[in-house]
């Protein structure tokens, strides 16, 4: 896979036991060929992470995270001569972590890379509403030419250019497929029907895999499409 697209990114704020990340984690995922990795809402619930933030700056973080210790909310790549802005935005909708809005969020990382010569940003907007995200789209579509969706788990099937821009509600998650957005289905049952004391189990089985994958014409330095991926486990 890392043959085929230039540049992999993850969002990684559910690879430690669905909640965060570490930095055991972390340096397994970039060793997969993931270079790099955005988070959400979840990224400050392991403790380690302000231990270990200098070592992980390939880790990008949300700008508008109420917890948010580092600048490292945005990132400039260099991609085959395309200078792209990674970004990591929190949805407000239904978002208790969120502390602004992510139009205000946008336009403060706008205007502070205002100057660095870059051709179009990419975020991952991590969110609750497809509402919020594909406003989020137009009222930035000349500067964002992509926008990703995270943190629903569930891939939507919006996907499409709009205009010259490359967008998706939801990108869909990596991970057990019979499960409750990633938890253990009986142990949901048990939490939220039954309203018994549970732990956090992680589900185990077949896993699905779900991504997007963009092409960018290099000499216009623009998104041309973008295809959804989806591989499911097989039926028994
Ligand atoms: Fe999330």
């Amino acid at each position: 896979m890392t043959d085929v697209y230039d540049l992999i990114i993850a969002n990684a704020e559910n690879s430690a036991h669905g909640k965060g990340i570490t930095l055991k984690i972390y340096r397994q995922l970039l060793s997969c060929g993931i270079d790099y990795l955005t988070m959400g809402n979840h990224t400050y619930s392991k403790q380690m992470i302000n231990d270990h933030m200098d070592e992980m700056d390939r880790l990008i973080v949300p700008y508008n995270h109420e917890k948010r210790t580092t600048d490292n909310y945005y990132k400039i790549i260099d991609c085959n001569g395309i200078r792209i802005c990674l970004c990591n935005i929190l949805g407000f909708a239904f978002m208790t972590e969120s502390n602004l809005e992510p139009y205000p969020a946008f336009e403060k990382i706008l205007e502070e890379t205002k100057d660095k010569n870059i051709d179009f940003y990419m975020v991952d907007l991590h969110g609750e509403a497809t509402s919020e995200k594909r406003l989020f789209l137009e009222y930035f579509k000349k500067k964002a030419k992509i926008v990703i969706g995270t943190h629903t788990h569930v891939q939507t099937a919006d996907a499409d250019m709009i205009g010259d821009c490359a967008f998706i509600s939801d990108a869909g998650m990596c991970g057990t497929y019979y499960s409750i957005i990633g938890r253990d289905i009986q142990e949901t049952i048990d939490a939220y029907i039954c309203k018994q004391p549970t732990g956090y189990s992680i589900a185990e089985g077949p896993a699905i895999f779900c991504a997007v994958a963009i092409d960018v014409d290099e000499t216009e330095k623009i998104p041309v499409s973008i295809e959804r991926i989806r591989i499911k486990p097989k039926e028994n």
